[in-house]
């Protein structure tokens, strides 16, 4: 085992403290990865206020890059010194139809997660990139692209590749008219990526509050969801509408936006959600949800992103501050995302 420091939510406890961390020796087809920057995702809230037991703990961080610092035996992909990018999963199967199909992210096996997740070869528990080095098999790390600021990139590789996955997937491009609600992490990258693939792109936000910054990320509009009026105005204006509020919600208001033969993808909250029918019937809408990306998906999602000038809107902070990253998270305040500089821990 080799040792590095991190940050980690302990037993009952829901912030995050300064701990030493294990990873493995590096196997013939792991790298080394010093982490230099790891993105906020509000996944890494939901995971550090849950319940946890007595004894068990999380390490939260699943965007992330940084330098790789040494290879296995058989790598033949990175070398020291390489710049790479890591999302939320590190592992699959590899054999199954969906990790054939480069959907790995689908594995019929279940993915490893990158934090909270089982090792499919010694059982352990995996620590996420709030920590100064993680080792991932190299076949889960991507090549950061030339001309993508390390920081800024840090987020695309959770919260992008969740936007970037259903977008493609769904053909939006010129003449698609796309609208996404909540205008966060997950929004905001959808907002630019959806604008660079050249589609017509609509804000819903609770207040008008983001209008001026929805304009500026290349919004064409902007929709204020607690306004009855305007939402019922809006009644089948968009092909796709990609949601990524992150909690339960009446997905109803959202689905009645929807146009004839359009969609409504899920991505932020994911547990139960009720449904009227009558809200599909009526013009034939569909119902979808992705999330995170195989590496197929994500390799092209960097291409895009280094080719169109795309990244998340970030605000840089020292590692030390994650508590106030993650609180400031919890009230909504954080355009758009905040990024950890690890450097700190060093
Ligand atoms: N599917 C996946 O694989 C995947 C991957 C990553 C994250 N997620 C999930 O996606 C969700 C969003 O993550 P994020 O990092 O983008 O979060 P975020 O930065 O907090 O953004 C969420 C946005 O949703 C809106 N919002 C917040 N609370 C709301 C509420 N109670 N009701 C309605 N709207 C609300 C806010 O936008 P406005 O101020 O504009 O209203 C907020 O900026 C989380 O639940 C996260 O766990 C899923
Ligand atoms: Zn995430
Ligand atoms: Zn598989």
């Amino acid at each position: 085992m080799r040792t590095t420091v991190g940050w980690r939510a302990d037993g009952p406890v829901t912030t995050l403290r300064r701990a030493s961390l294990e990873r493995r020796d590096l196997r013939p087809d792991d790298i080394a990865v010093r982490v230099d920057h790891c993105g906020v995702c509000h996944t890494d809230l939901h995971a550090v206020r849950s319940h946890r037991e007595p004894g068990a703990s999380v390490v939260p961080g699943h965007e992330f890059t940084g330098v790789v610092t040494e290879t296995g035996s058989e790598v033949t992909r990175f070398a020291a010194g390489d710049p790479v990018a890591v999302g939320n999963i590190v592992d699959a199967c590899g054999e199954c139809a969906m990790c054939r199909a480069g959907q790995e992210n689908f594995c019929h096996a279940f993915p490893t997660l990158t934090y909270g997740g089982t090792d499919r070869h010694d059982g352990s528990t995996t620590l996420g990139a709030y920590s100064r080095e993680y080792v991932v098999r190299d076949r889960f790390a991507h090549r950061l692209p030339a001309g993508l600021d390390p920081a800024a990139a840090a987020p695309l590789l959770c919260a992008g590749v969740t936007v970037w996955e259903p977008l493609s997937a769904l053909g939006v491009g010129p003449g698609t008219r796309v609208a996404v609600a909540g205008l966060g992490g997950l929004g905001h990258l959808a907002v630019k990526l959806a604008v660079a693939l050249g589609a017509e792109t609509t804000v819903i936000s609770r207040s008008a509050g983001k209008a001026g910054d929805a304009r500026r990320l290349g919004a064409h509009d902007v929709l204020v969801s607690t306004d009855p009026d305007r939402m019922a105005a809006a009644r089948d204006r968009f092909d796709v509408v990609i949601d990524t509020i992150p909690a339960a919600h009446d997905l109803g208001p959202y689905l009645r936006l929807v146009a004839m033969d359009g969609t409504l993808t899920l991505v932020g909250h994911l547990g139960q959600v009720t449904l009227e029918a009558m809200d599909l019937l009526v013009g034939r809408k569909k119902l979808s949800s992705a999330g995170s990306g195989g590496r197929p998906g994500t390799a092209a999602l960097l291409d895009f992103c280094a080719e169109h000038g795309v990244a998340a809107d970030i605000e840089l902070l020292p590692s030390a501050r994650v508590n106030e990253a993650l609180d400031r998270l919890e009230r909504n305040d954080v355009r758009y995302r905040f990024v950890l500089d690890l450097s700190d821990l060093s």
